[in-house]
């Protein structure tokens, strides 16, 4: 049985190994344990894992900055695929969002991440073709 729970910074090291294993998944200074544990408590009610007993199977983040939400390292274990498992740590964030009343989300994928795409579309998510990502490094 799945249990979707709060994420904690106890699942760090278990989440950063499925990270790891997912190509999909960019990672960078702000995966540090530190960069971590200070967005989960910026962001209750937000960050959600999946758990198989005491199996981390899944993982989403998530940080609303007062005007946008943003989802960002959504990972389902290999082997747990296409159990609806991605879907349902999706809807516990946006119940969470609906009760704070934010009015939009958005989601950075790889272009060329085909599986991520087909499963946002799925879950009624959109492209937005007429905007470009663009990026700064602050420091
Ligand atoms: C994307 C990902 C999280 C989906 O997780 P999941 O638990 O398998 O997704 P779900 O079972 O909830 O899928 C919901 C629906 O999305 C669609 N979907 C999911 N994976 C799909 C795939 N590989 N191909 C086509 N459609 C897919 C299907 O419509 C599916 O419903 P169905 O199984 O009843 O047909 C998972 O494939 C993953 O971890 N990928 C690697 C990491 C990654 O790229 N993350 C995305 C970063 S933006």
């Amino acid at each position: 049985m799945i249990s979707i729970l709060p994420f904690s910074p106890e699942d760090y090291e278990d989440a950063m190994a499925l990270w790891k294993d997912s190509p999909g998944i960019g990672l960078s200074q702000a995966d540090s344990l530190e960069a971590i544990t200070e967005f989960l408590e910026r962001n209750p009610g937000l960050n959600w894992v999946a758990k198989l007993n005491k199996q981390l199977v899944g993982t989403l983040l998530c940080g609303y900055d007062g005007r946008r939400a943003y989802l960002y390292h959504l990972a389902v274990h290999p082997e747990y695929r296409r159990q609806g498992i991605g879907r349902a740590l999706v809807e516990r964030c946006l119940e969470r969002l609906k009760e704070m009343r934010v009015e939009k989300a958005h989601l950075f994928v790889y272009a060329d991440n085909q599986e991520a795409v087909a499963f946002w579309k799925a879950t009624g998510w959109y492209p937005r073709p007429e905007l470009i990502i663009m990026s700064f490094n602050v420091s």
